[in-house]
């Protein structure tokens, strides 16, 4: 099986980049981002594509074709407004307007089917569409239509499947992440609300699994990924007959 992982430079894609190494079941991992991504070399890698994009608003014809045949993408591609000196309309750009251009770009590339499109949201983004967040409430938003807009995502497109990711805070993250996660607990913290968290394994091991066996629901919630990957993660550590 071919997946795309998309934002493979990132905090979470990398470990699915990682984990994909270990499934014999995926025989192509195309590793998408804005650039080359390295792994270790002690470990076979030959099934990774780092293919580099300046820009995930624009395809070219050379990246198109790496997209081409794949079962499945997981799209982690984000940008929050707490990073310093980044505006709101560039975060909405890489949030949403590149999630529409990247998924279009997908499916125009031919993909197998079923192709299943796995989106990473976030706890804390209103399910609701008349519930106003309480924090970030713009970012939220905006989220949350990025949420909608994917939900219509197999309109008119036989055998795309679509699944809303929307894990807590990952608990064990690198420097820069725990400052932003920080920041975060400190603002929801004011609003006297607190956030599941996720092992960054657990979260990899269950959008791989859906990525691979299907897709459980429509929306994966904080527990159901847990859930998920704890159970992937348990599997593959069981002694296969070959
Ligand atoms: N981290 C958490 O605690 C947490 C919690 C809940 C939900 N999530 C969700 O999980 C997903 C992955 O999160 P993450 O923590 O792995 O994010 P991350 O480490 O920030 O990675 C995001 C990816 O997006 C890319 N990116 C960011 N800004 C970009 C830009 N302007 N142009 C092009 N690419 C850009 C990054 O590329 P570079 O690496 O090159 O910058 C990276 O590959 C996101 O949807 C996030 O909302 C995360």
């Amino acid at each position: 099986m071919k997946v795309i992982i998309a934002g493979a430079t990132g905090l979470l894609g990398a470990e699915i980049v990682r984990q994909s190494l270990q499934i014999p079941e995926i025989t192509q991992v195309v590793a998408l981002a804005h650039e080359t991504v390295h792994l270790d070399e002690s470990i076979d890698s030959s099934k990774v594509r780092s293919v580099v994009i300046d820009n995930y608003g624009e395809y070219p014809d050379d990246v198109t074709a790496e997209f081409a045949g794949a079962d499945a993408c997981i799209w982690t591609v984000t940008l929050t407004p707490l990073e310093p000196g980044v505006d709101f309309a560039e975060v909405k750009r890489v949030c949403h307007d590149y999630t529409k251009l990247g998924f279009e770009a997908m499916c125009e590339a031919g993909p197998a089917r079923p192709f299943r499109f796995i989106y990473l949201s976030a706890e804390g983004t209103p399910q609701e569409p008349t519930k106003d967040p309480v924090i970030l409430p713009d970012f939220f938003l905006m989220r949350r239509n990025t949420e909608l807009m994917v939900q219509k995502f197999p309109r008119g497109k036989q055998g795309v499947e679509v699944c809303i990711a929307r894990p807590g805070v990952i608990a064990n993250s690198t420097t820069w992440s725990n400052t932003l996660v920080a920041k975060l607990f400190r603002i929801i913290n004011r609003f006297g609300r607190t956030l599941p968290t996720i092992q960054r394994s657990e979260l990899a091991a269950a959008v791989l699994n859906q990525a691979m066996d299907g897709l459980e629901k429509r929306t994966l919630l904080n527990a159901d990924l847990v859930r998920l990957g704890r159970r992937e993660l348990k599997f593959r550590s069981m002694p296969r007959l070959s």
